[in-house]
C-alpha cells in the first residue's frame, strides 16, 4: 500500500463528514429540485450534487494527487478505480430517505489505496451519529458527534467497534437467529430482481418449507448505514445486489476494522471486488462467520447477479 498519512485522511474526512451534514440539514426536501437516472427510483436532487461539489472542492485541495470518484459525477463505463489512492464518495446515501424526510440517510467518504478500503467516514446528520474506521487501527462510532466541533457542548466518547468489544463478540448461530438487511435497490426488473425476490421469499419462510426462518428482516434505505450497522453488531448480515462502490467503500473499511468480513453476494465467492456490486457482509462474531455465509449463499442456490459496470 502507497504511503499514506491515513489519519490525516481521516481527520479531514471527519471535517468535511461534519460541512455535508450542515448542508443537508438545511435542506428542504420538500421543496428541492428532484430528478431521476435509471428509473423513478433511482434519484437524485440538487443537494447530492451541491454536497458532491463541496466535497470534491475540498479533497481535490487538501489531497491533490489523489483521485477523486463520486457518485454523481461517474461516468458509467468511463469511470474506473485504479489502485491510486482515490476517494469514493457518496454525497448522500439514503437519498429517497432523505426526500422523505426519513431520518435514514448520511454522507460516505470512503479512500481506498490498491482498490483496498483504508480510511471510511460515514455521517448520518439527522441522529449526529458518526462511524469512522482507519485501516489497522479500529472502528468507531460517536453519538451527538458534531457537538464537539461545533464547541456547543461536548460529543458523547468514541466507542469503539463493535458495540459488544471486539475482543469476544457473541458467536454467530444459524440464519433463524439471524437479523438480516435486505435492499431492493433501484432495479426492478430482470433476473437480478426475480433471483432477490425469490431469496427474500426463502429467507423468511420456514424450515420445513425449505427457508432460513431469518429471525427478521431490515431495509435501511442506506448501504453505508446497513454496513455500519453490521459493524456495531447491530444487524448479523447484509446482502445486496446493485448497489456501487460508493455506496459500500467507506462502511466496508468500518465493517474491516470491526472485525466483520464482506463476501460476495454471489454464492462460492469469498473475495469480492470494491466495484463488484454484489455483497454479502457478516458483522464480527467470536465464531459462526463462515457458516453462515454458507447457509446464506444456500438460501440464493444457483442463480447469480449480474450487474454491468
Ligand atoms: C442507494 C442506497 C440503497 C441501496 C441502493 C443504493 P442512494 O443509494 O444505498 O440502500 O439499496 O442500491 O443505490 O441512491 O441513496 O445513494
Ligand atoms: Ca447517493
Amino acid at each position: 500500500m502507497a504511503s499514506v498519512n491515513l489519519q490525516q485522511v481521516h481527520d479531514t474526512l471527519v471535517s468535511v463528514a461534519f460541512e455535508a451534514g450542515r448542508m443537508i440539514l438545511a435542506a428542504n426536501p420538500s421543496s428541492i429540485s428532484t430528478d431521476t437516472k435509471l428509473n423513478a427510483v433511482d434519484i437524485v436532487t440538487e443537494t447530492d450534487q451541491a454536497v458532491e461539489r463541496m466535497v470534491s472542492t475540498r479533497l481535490r485541495a487538501a489531497f491533490p494527487t489523489f483521485a477523486f470518484v463520486g457518485e454523481e459525477t461517474y461516468q458509467a463505463g468511463v469511470t474506473r478505480i485504479t489502485d491510486a489512492p482515490t476517494f469514493v464518495v457518496d454525497p448522500i446515501d439514503g437519498t429517497t430517505n432523505f426526500v422523505h424526510s426519513f431520518p435514514n440517510a448520511c454522507i460516505s467518504l470512503g479512500l481506498v489505496v490498491d482498490r483496498v478500503p483504508a480510511v471510511g467516514v460515514v455521517y448520518n446528520p439527522f441522529q449526529d451519529l458518526l462511524f469512522t474506521g482507519v485501516k489497522g487501527k479500529g472502528a468507531f462510532m460517536q453519538r451527538n458527534a458534531s457537538l464537539e466541533v461545533e464547541g456547543k457542548g461536548r460529543g458523547e466518547k468514541k466507542v469503539r467497534l463493535p458495540l459488544g468489544g471486539l475482543a469476544n463478540p457473541p458467536p454467530l448461530g444459524d440464519l433463524s437467529s439471524a437479523l438480516v438487511s435486505i435492499e431492493w435497490g433501484s432495479q426492478r426488473d430482470g433476473e437480478n430482481f426475480e433471483l432477490k425476490a425469490r431469496t427474500f421469499r426463502k429467507l423468511a419462510a420456514s424450515k420445513e418449507n425449505g427457508g432460513g426462518m431469518v429471525g427478521g428482516m431490515r431495509s435501511l434505505g442506506s448501504a453505508a448505514l446497513n454496513l455500519c450497522a453490521c459493524a456495531a453488531g447491530q444487524l448479523d448480515i447484509y446482502w445486496e445486489g446493485g448497489c456501487y462502490a460508493w455506496d459500500v467503500a467507506a462502511g466496508w473499511c468500518i465493517l474491516n476494522e470491526a472485525g466483520g468480513m464482506m463476501a460476495s453476494g454471489n454464492p462460492g465467492e469469498w473475495e469480492t471486488e470494491l466495484d463488484s456490486r454484489v455483497y454479502l457482509a457478516v458483522r464480527g462474531a467470536s465464531r459462526g462467520q463462515k457458516e453462515i455465509v454458507e447457509e446464506f449463499w444456500r438460501v440464493i442456490g444457483d442463480g447469480r447477479m449480474e450487474y454491468k459496470h
